[in-house]
């Protein structure tokens, strides 16, 4: 079977009361479970962590080397402008990703049109809210099936 890790940086467990207007009206956990569903009904294996520590997301992406991980869908959040080493561990590890955003970063403050993965990343889905995470696992079907 194949397997997913979604992984989601820091702030992202305020998703709901965070900036909705940005971010939407909602939570991480109803997200993620949508996308759980999404994935069950397609066959692929899916879970997610989520952390406000950079060090833990180095971690977690190592982890994910070595549990045989197929793909990643991350969120890097804030850590998306500025942290060398979440990517350094992805180009470690090999192991094919999408990056993803809720809000269009691409169009807000100078300093979020900057990312450290966009150009080690299969794609980006940004500004979709919620529904970029189910966009990005559909992209990752859309390769593994034939
Ligand atoms: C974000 C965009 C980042 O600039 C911001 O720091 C976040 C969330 C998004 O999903 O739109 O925390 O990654």
């Amino acid at each position: 079977m194949v397997k997913i890790r979604v992984f989601n940086g820091p702030n992202l467990n305020l998703l709901g009361q965070r900036e909705p207007g940005q971010y939407g009206q909602r939570s991480l956990s109803e997200i993620m479970q949508e996308l759980e569903s999404f994935a069950d009904s397609c066959g692929v294996g899916l879970d997610h962590l989520q952390t406000n520590s950079e060090g833990v997301m180095v971690d977690a992406i190592q982890q994910a080397g070595r549990d045989g991980v197929d793909y990643i869908i991350i969120n890097p959040a804030g850590y998306t402008h500025t942290s060398v080493a979440i990517r350094d561990a992805l180009l470690a590890v090999d192991i094919p990703f999408v990056e993803v955003h809720l809000s269009a970063v691409t169009s807000r403050e100078p300093f979020r049109q900057v990312t450290y993965f966009s150009d080690i990343a299969l794609g980006v889905i940004s500004g979709f809210r919620g529904e970029s995470y189910l966009l990005a696992l559909q992209a990752i079907l859309n390769r593994i099936e034939p």
